[in-house]
């Protein structure tokens, strides 16, 4: 979908706010480039709960561990900052990459919602996953 200027402003504010229930942190490579975000979203400061978010977006940075090396110190920041006790998210079912980190990290299949997301003209099932930190 196209996005306006206006929107695109909402969204710059909205990601450098880290008052709220979201923590957002851009991924920088040894030379101080940004390759990615990552953060922490839905806060729930009774129950200690969270959900979380990443992306590696230049694609010659995937697959160089910085995605599994974020995940881990954002876990650890939930755990000993923000004294958060489970981290949840959702998948693609076909989001191999994704799936496959997730599990090495420890994340734990809760549940699908069936034909959920409508990408590139197909509807896919949405894996629930959780990982107690
Ligand atoms: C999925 C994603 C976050 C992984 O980050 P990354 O920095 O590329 O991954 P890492 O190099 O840290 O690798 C972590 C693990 O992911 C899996 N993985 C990464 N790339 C993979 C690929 N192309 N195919 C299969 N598995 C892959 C592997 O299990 C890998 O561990 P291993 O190298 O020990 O086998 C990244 O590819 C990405 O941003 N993709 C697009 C957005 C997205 O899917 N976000 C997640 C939404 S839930």
């Amino acid at each position: 979908m196209p996005i306006s200027i206006d929107q695109q402003e909402k969204w710059m504010d909205s990601i450098i706010d880290t008052t709220g229930n979201n923590k957002r942190f851009i991924i920088c490579d040894n030379e101080n480039i940004p390759v990615g975000m990552v953060g922490l979203y839905n806060i729930n400061w009774i129950h200690r709960t969270c959900e979380i978010g990443l992306y590696i977006g230049n694609k010659s940075a995937q697959g160089r561990g910085y995605g599994k090396e974020s995940c881990r110190l954002i876990e650890q920041f939930a755990k000993e900052y923000l004294n958060l006790r489970k981290i949840k998210l959702n998948v693609v079912l076909d989001n191999e990459a994704a799936t496959r980190m997730w599990k090495f990290l420890g994340y734990e299949e809760v549940g699908k919602f069936r034909d959920e997301r409508f990408i590139k003209g197909e509807y896919k099932d949405l894996v629930l996953m959780e990982k107690f930190i």
